[in-house]
């Protein structure tokens, strides 16, 4: 039996495993090709134009692999680029979506706040998404330079994270927030440490698991086999490989074998 396509997943880096393993553990059966577009890193801090260039580039690839729908595991690459990947590809593509409206229904201070990357900020789609949830509810966006980059380097709990995670989630805090949306993918590996930052009384939200919910809706269900083989995964940086090995294989919890992306 032929077996099923791929699902290509890309990110600016490593931050989007944090949506690959919702994935992973929502439908098992389902082979993935990760791209970590490392060697652009961080998206937050390009133009909407050079993020849909590296979207359109890495679209090719997964295409090329023969992936059968794109997840654009990236908050930034979502806002920058999605409307325009959906336009060219004829595949489907599943974007992320910040956890504002979830967080508006949560909140029982009427204050959220919203940490995201400043590309993601400097849009207007964010903000549009904001106006169309908040209702009574008091929305503070926060942009959030720096963290992307401790993510890559693998320091999710150092001195320099702390300071970073103190600076930009306290103010939110001591304005009244009681929920914290994730508003990039890379920030749900921070969770621990912001979460004993912020201490308790504050839902930290983000939306890996609703993509996966929407991956699955969109897929053939899993064929009931006995033994069903593992999926394949394959894992392409941009950057370093070896660093997607060392640290992504941290972050995704088991080794994995990085191949160089060229794109
Ligand atoms: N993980 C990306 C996001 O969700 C980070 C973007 C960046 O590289 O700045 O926004």
């Amino acid at each position: 039996m032929a077996e099923p396509a791929p699902i290509g997943v890309f990110d600016s880096g490593l931050g989007g495993l944090s949506v690959l393993r919702e994935i992973a553990a929502k439908r098992p059966d389902l082979s993935t090709i990760y791209v970590a577009d490392s060697g652009y890193c961080p998206y937050g801090a390009k133009s909407a134009d050079q993020i849909i260039a590296r979207a359109e580039a890495i679209t090719e690839f997964l295409l090329g692999q023969g992936a059968q729908l794109i997840v654009v595991a990236c908050n930034t690459a979502t806002i920058a680029a999605v409307e325009y990947l959906r336009a060219h590809y004829s595949v489907p593509f599943v974007g992320m979506e910040p956890a504002v409206k979830p967080a508006v229904a949560a909140t029982r201070s009427g204050v959220i706040g919203v940490l995201a990357t400043g590309a993601a900020l400097a849009g207007d789609k964010l903000h549009r998404l904001i106006d169309r949830h908040r209702g009574e509810v008091r929305v503070i966006t926060q942009p959030c330079p720096g963290l992307v980059e401790q993510v890559e380097h693998g320091d999710l709990d150092g001195p320099e994270t702390r300071r970073l995670l103190a600076e930009y989630a306290l103010p939110l805090v001591a304005a009244g927030a009681d929920v914290l949306v994730l508003g990039c993918t890379h920030y749900p590996f921070l969770r621990a440490t912001l979460a004993d930052i912020v201490r308790t009384g504050v839902t930290l939200l983000d939306t890996g698991e609703a993509v996966a919910r929407r991956v699955d809706s969109l897929l053939p269900p899993a064929s009931v086999v006995i033994g069903v083989p593992t999926a394949a995964r394959r894992w392409f940086s941009s950057g370093d490989p070896m660093q997607m090995e060392a640290i992504g294989g941290r972050l995704w919890g088991a080794s994995l074998r990085a191949q160089p992306l060229v794109a």
